[in-house]
């Protein structure tokens, strides 16, 4: 149950973190409704492995839509007597929003605010959501900290997390609602998105593949292993209050050169690279300053990067199929 003894809604339930926060939150025993559209973005086969465990699970239900759809928003809240929303669903990558931005802006920010009114008009009041540590743009100051300004975002994607951020002021400010925005620092381990930097880099490697490289390798990432984030996004629904945003990181960095000899080295392969441009919408670095989270929703990250590596290793080796 959730902390008020309703059901959670989790939506982007079937995504790489929501699969995760529903196991998580089913194995303490909490209600658990689903809410994904399967979209298409990754192969959706991929999203139906991911939540095999949850489908199995009595206090697990799955409902296929999409969040834009009003109407089954509410019936979903009311059907379920929902009582706390933990909202993932959403367009993510930086690099594919700047092919789609007005998609980027329909899923996040749209979305978002169906999602956000939604709970106002059912009478919830705790809302937890996905923002990201895209929203620093190209911020000089390291590491991040939440009241550094972040109002020169430089992907669509960045722009839809910040309006995410806004969207979240005003609920908690017009309604009383709590909003707890959690700035996800570059999340791995086990089901990451097939095309983010982890994913992409192990099986090429492991196919004996070059990694395309991008820059000199010397930009740097706070790469947070997902058990890490799960912690995070439960201490969140558990002990959040009011109008706050989140950081959750690793609060170490490691350089592109560095993650894939940490691939390579876990595989036991030698990665061959293809040095290619800067790509636009990518920053420099990423480094989180936890502190806030730490002080207040007692999350104390515990993975660093080189073991949550090998332990991804093992898990892709584990499912045999190169990850598709
Ligand atoms: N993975 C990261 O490193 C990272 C970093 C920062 C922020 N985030 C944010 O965390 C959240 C989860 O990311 P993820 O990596 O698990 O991505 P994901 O793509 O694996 O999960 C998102 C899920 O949302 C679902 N979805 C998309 N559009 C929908 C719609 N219109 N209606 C219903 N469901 C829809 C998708 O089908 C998918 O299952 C996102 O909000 C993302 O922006 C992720």
């Amino acid at each position: 149950m959730s902390p008020a003894g309703g059901a959670v809604l989790v939506t982007g339930a079937a995504g790489f973190i929501g699969s995760h926060v529903v196991d998580h939150l089913l194995a303490r025993g909490d209600t658990v409704v689903g809410l994904d559209n399967f979209d298409p973005f990754y192969d959706p086969a991929l999203k139906r492995e991911n939540l095999a465990a949850a489908l199995a699970a009595p206090g697990f239900t799955l409902v296929e839509g999409d969040l834009r759809d009003r109407a089954l928003v509410d019936r979903v809240l009311a059907e379920h007597r929902v009582d706390a929303v933990i909202h993932l669903a959403a367009r993510a990558g930086v690099r594919p929003s700047l092919a789609d931005p007005e998609l980027y802006a329909d899923v996040n920010v749209r979305g978002s605010a169906v999602v956000f009114e939604a709970a106002r008009a059912a009478g919830i009041t705790r809302v937890i959501y996905a923002s990201s540590s895209s929203v620093y743009g190209g911020n000089e100051k390291l590491p991040f900290a939440e009241d550094d300004p972040v109002d020169h975002p430089v992907s669509p994607y960045a722009a839809t997390k910040k309006a995410n951020e806004l969207q979240a002021h005003v609920y908690s400010r017009l309604h009383g609602m709590t909003m707890i925005g959690l700035r996800f620092f570059t999340v791995y381990g086990p089901r990451q998105r097939p095309e983010m930097a982890i994913a992409s880099f192990t099986r090429r490697i492991a196919e004996g593949r070059p990694v395309p490289m991008y820059g000199d390798g010397t930009s740097r990432r706070d790469y947070t292993y997902i058990d890490d984030i799960v912690a995070g996004v439960l201490a969140a629904l558990d002990r959040g209050e009011g109008y706050r945003i989140y950081n959750l990181g690793e609060s170490r960095t490691t350089s592109l050169a560095r993650l894939i000899e940490l691939i390579g080295e876990a595989l036991g392969v030698t990665p061959q690279i293809e040095r290619l441009p800067e790509q636009p919408g990518d920053v420099p670095a990423t480094w989180a300053d936890i502190r806030r989270a730490r002080d207040e929703l007692g999350y104390d990250p515990q993975v660093p990067v080189e073991d949550g590596i090998r332990r991804y290793v093992a898990w892709f080796r584990g499912r045999g199929e190169a990850g598709r």
